[in-house]
């Protein structure tokens, strides 16, 4: 299920802050023509950015909300054209919003939705885990928004929510952390939660201050963060993605470079985790292609568990694997990954197992889940 349906004028594309949505949450495009109520009903929530001054339109609207009377919905229009407002807000049922509203008015109505249509994910876990779940899920929105507006990243925010996870994880275990996380509707927030509990948990297990374990949760947080430049049409994307689109991809890392040495005193570890997490000792990784001793022991803690979390993810439209087979997958890399590391987060990987035996150890598709993580 889509996380949002934009129906739009046929022939265009989201105008004005509505093109932020697809950055937020799984979004899908419809041009209006084309548009069927089984559609809307295959998302959480409606958003019409459509002319309002078509009359087809307006008529169009109020059918479609007759239809799905219980689908939230959000309503763009622009506040200087007056015909659009009294449009907008005569239709009823829905909450109106400006095409040139502040980002950040966008980002606190999705977030109110999809609060309201009881998001689950961190529902029936300890409090500590709970509640740091909950944090760091504001934390993403607000980050992923100020990515995109090129502000400065909310730094206090990052420094407490590494504590939390850090303090959830000591609290509750790893795999409390996990179940909690697991299931979040956005990918790339799920993600870098799971990496940020293991890279926690791995840092325990391998003896590592405290000041060390906690820079490598802010890079377990922060690693992805250049994944924002990258719509989520293609980061979710199901089956293969096309050249361009894995090129893209794979910029990844330098854009997160790019995003966080513009934050000021943002610690070097933690920009060298976000711009080398997918280096592989072999030099067959990238954006660099570092060898060996290039290669610092903090990233190739991050790149051991990104490649786990990304490897043992549940997603309706990717493979995924158990966490017993995921840590085969990375002992066949070989070469790729540091051996000593890997044998000492055994451990972190089956400190319980909330999967059965999914795949085979040699399906195809665990190297491409494993070079996009
Ligand atoms: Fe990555
Ligand atoms: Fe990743």
């Amino acid at each position: 299920m889509n996380d949002a349906l934009i129906v739009l004028d046929d022939g265009h594309t989201p105008r004005g802050v509505v093109k932020t949505i697809p950055f937020l949450c799984r979004a899908r495009l419809q041009p209006v023509s084309g548009f069927t109520v089984a559609q809307g009903e295959d998302a959480r929530m409606l958003v019409l950015d459509l002319s309002l001054s078509v009359e087809s339109n307006v008529s169009f609207i109020r059918k479609l909300f007759r239809a799905l009377p219980d689908k939230p919905k959000i309503v763009f229009a622009s506040k200087s054209d007056r015909q659009e407002i009294v449009q907008a807000c005569a239709i009823g049922g829905a909450t109106v919003l400006g095409r040139a509203d502040p980002k950040s008015v966008i980002n606190l109505s999705l977030r109110k939705i999809f609060r309201d249509l009881g998001d689950p994910f961190y529902q029936d876990h300890p409090n500590t885990t709970a509640a740091a779940a909950r944090r760091v899920d504001t934390l993403f929105a607000d980050m992923t928004q100020a990515a995109l507006a090129e502000e400065p990243l909310p730094r206090s925010g990052i420094t407490s929510c590494a504590r939390n996870v850090i303090d959830a994880i000591q609290s509750e275990g790893v795999d409390s952390w996990l179940n909690a996380v697991h299931k979040h509707h956005s990918h790339t927030y799920c993600h870098s939660m799971m990496v940020s509990g293991y890279a926690a948990a791995f840092g325990e297990a391998l003896g590592l201050d405290d000041e060390t374990i906690n820079i490598l949760v802010h890079a377990g947080l922060l690693h992805d963060i250049g994944k924002v430049r990258i719509p989520l049409a293609i980061l979710d994307k199901p089956g293969e993605l096309e050249t361009e689109e894995y090129e893209l991809v794979k910029r990844h890392p330098e854009f997160g470079r790019e995003i966080l040495s513009t934050q000021a005193n943002m610690d070097e570890r933690i920009i060298e985790a976000t711009l080398s997490h997918h280096e592989l000792l072999d030099g067959s990784g990238y954006p660099q292609g570092l060898k060996g001793g290039q290669i610092s022991q903090l990233v190739r803690i991050i790149t051991i568990c990104d490649i786990f979390a990304a490897l043992t993810e549940e997603r309706s439209y990717k493979e995924h694997y158990s966490r017993r087979v995921a840590y085969a997958i990375l002992l066949e890399m070989g070469s790729k990954l540091d051996r000593e590391l890997l044998k000492k987060f055994r451990p972190v990987a089956f400190r319980s197992e909330f999967g059965e035996l999914r795949r085979a150890a040699k399906d195809a598709n665990a190297p491409k889940l494993a070079a996009s993580a």
